[in-house]
C-alpha cells in the first residue's frame, strides 16, 4: 500500500489537528496521503500531502476517476453532511469496482441513513427509541402523479394522535436547516398549504413542502456519538453533549458542546451502544456513523444516525485520546482494528468565538489551558466565528476556570456567557 486518498466536501480545517496526525502517521509508514476536496482551500499546515480541489458540483464518477488517476490504493470518505456522504458512496461503488476499495457504507445503506424516515423505521426494527412521527411525501401534497384527496386530512389525524407540538424535518438535509416547529393544527394547515415556501429549503420549480418527517417534539439534552469500524468491529467514542432540545430549534453550535462525567447517563448508555452496534453490523456500516440523540427520563431517543463522520468529530477524539482519521486509514490499510468502548480520557469542550480571536489572545489562551484546535468555523460558505476545543482532566476543573476567568479578565475573552456556561458545567 502506498497511496490513501481521503474524499472531503466540507472545509478540511475543521478535521483540525487530528486529520494532520493521521496524514504523519501515514507518512511515517511510507504512505502518501491525498486529499480530493470540493470546498474552501488547504494548504500545507492543513493537510501535509497531495491536494487536489476539485469543482462543488463533482459528480461521483469524477470523483473516482480523479482518485484513481492519482494512483490511489485504497481511499477513505470523510466528507460532510449527508449529501456529500451520498456522493462518496456513489463514488466508492465506482472505486470498489476498479479494485481501490473504499472506507465508506455502501451505497443502499447510505441511501437508507440520509434519510430520516427510512432511519426511523430502521431503528424502529432494531428496538431503538424514536419520536413518534409520520411521513410527509411533497409530491402527494402538491398532486404530483396520483391525486389523493385524503393526504392533507389523513396527515392532520396522524398529527392529532401524536399532539402538539410537532416537529416538521426534511427527510434530507443537516445542520438543523429546514426544521420547523408546528404548534397547532393551525401551523399544520398553514405548513402543508399548497405553494407554501419553507424557508430555505425549497429550490424546484414548484414551491411547497418537502418530504419531511412530522415528529412528536421531545424535550431533553442532545447528544451524539459517533461509532467507527467495519461489520464485526466497532470502536464506540465517548457520548458527547450538544445542548437542549425542545420546541425551539437551535443552531447546532449555538450551546457548548462537551463530554465529560455523566455517570447515570453513561451507565443508561451501555445498552443503547450495544444495540447501535449491532445495528451498525446488520447495516453493513463501513466508517463512521455520527448518532444524533435526546436524553430524556432516563432514555435515549434517536433522532437521526448519519452515515459519516460526525460535526463534533473532533470533539469524540479529544475527549477520548482517539483519533477518527488515523482510525479510517487502519480500516483502509486492513490493519487490525479493535472495536469496543474507547475509554473517556477526560473532558472535552467545545465553544464558539462567534467574533473570532485575535491571535495575541489565541497564544494566551493556549498558554492557560489545552487548546486542541482553533479554527474558522464555516458551514455552507458561511464563516461562524472561530471555534475552539479544550480539553483538561478531571480534577483540573477549578485549575481551568481560574485559568479562564483570569483570561477574560484580561482581555475579555471568553465571552461573559460562554464563561458563564463553562463555569457551570466544571462546577457542578
Ligand atoms: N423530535 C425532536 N424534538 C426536539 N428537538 C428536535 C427533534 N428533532 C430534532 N430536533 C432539534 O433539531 C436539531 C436537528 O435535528 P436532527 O434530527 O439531528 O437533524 P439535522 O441535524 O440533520 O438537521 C436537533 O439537534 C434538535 O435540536
Ligand atoms: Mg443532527
Amino acid at each position: 500500500m502506498r497511496k490513501i486518498a481521503f474524499l472531503r466536501s466540507a472545509g478540511i480545517r475543521r478535521a483540525d489537528p487530528y486529520v494532520q496526525q493521521a496524514v504523519r502517521g501515514l507518512a511515517a509508514d511510507g504512505i502518501e496521503a491525498g486529499l480530493f476536496h470540493t470546498s474552501g482551500t488547504a494548504g500545507d499546515e492543513d493537510f501535509p500531502g497531495y491536494r487536489e480541489r476539485l469543482d462543488r458540483g463533482v459528480t461521483p464518477r469524477e470523483l473516482a476517476d480523479a482518485v484513481a488517476a492519482w494512483g490511489a490504493d485504497a481511499a477513505v470518505s470523510i466528507s460532510l453532511p449527508c449529501e456529500n456522504a451520498l456522493r462518496d458512496a456513489a463514488a466508492k461503488a465506482f472505486l470498489d469496482a476498479v479494485g481501490i476499495p473504499t472506507v465508506m457504507t455502501p451505497l443502499a445503506a447510505t441511501m437508507l441513513l440520509v434519510d430520516k424516515w427510512e432511519t426511523k423505521r430502521l431503528c424502529e426494527r432494531a428496538g431503538l427509541p424514536v419520536p413518534d412521527g409520520f411521513r410527509v411525501d411533497s409530491d402527494l401534497l402538491a398532486g404530483r402523479g396520483l391525486a389523493v384527496p385524503g393526504y392533507r386530512d389523513a396527515l392532520r389525524v396522524q398529527a392529532e394522535r401524536i399532539g402538539y407540538p410537532l416537529m416538521s424535518k426534511p427527510v434530507w438535509d443537516s445542520t438543523s436547516m429546514g426544521i420547523r416547529t408546528l404548534r397547532s393544527p393551525a401551523d399544520l394547515d398553514a405548513y402543508l398549504a399548497p405553494g407554501t415556501p419553507v424557508s430555505g429549503a425549497v429550490s424546484g420549480p414548484e414551491p411547497g413542502v418537502v418530504s419531511a418527517v412530522v415528529e412528536q417534539v421531545v424535550e431533553g439534552d442532545l447528544c451524539s456519538v459517533d461509532i467507527v469500524g467495519r461489520p464485526g468491529a466497532y470502536q464506540v467514542l465517548p457520548l458527547c453533549w450538544t445542548g437542549r432540545a425542545g420546541a425551539e430549534p437551535v443552531f447546532t453550535f449555538a450551546d457548548l458542546r462537551w463530554c465529560g462525567p455523566r455517570e447515570e447517563a453513561d451507565a443508561a448508555f451501555a445498552e443503547v451502544a450495544r444495540t447501535l452496534v449491532e445495528f451498525c453490523g446488520g447495516l453493513g456500516v463501513h466508517g463512521s456513523v455520527n448518532v444524533d440523540m435526546i436524553y430524556t427520563g432516563g432514555r435515549f431517543v434517536i433522532l437521526e444516525i448519519n452515515p459519516r463522520i460526525g460535526g463534533a468529530t473532533t470533539l469524540s477524539c479529544a475527549a477520548s485520546g482517539t483519533n477518527t482519521f488515523t482510525s479510517l486509514t487502519r480500516l483502509a490499510r486492513g490493519l487490525p482494528f479493535t472495536g469496543g468502548t474507547a475509554r473517556r480520557a477526560g473532558w472535552a469542550i467545545e465553544f464558539l468565538a462567534g467574533d473570532g480571536i485575535a491571535p495575541a489572545v489565541l497564544t494566551e489562551l493556549r498558554r492557560r489551558v489545552r487548546v486542541v484546535t482553533a479554527h474558522e468555523l464555516v458551514i455552507d460558505g458561511a464563516s461562524h466565528g472561530d471555534i475552539v476545543v479544550i480539553t483538561l482532566a478531571e480534577g483540573e476543573e477549578d485549575r481551568t476556570v481560574k485559568a479562564l476567568t483570569e483570561l477574560r479578565e484580561a482581555t475579555g475573552f471568553p465571552a461573559a456567557e460562554v464563561m458563564g456556561k463553562i463555569s457551570s458545567l466544571l462546577n457542578r
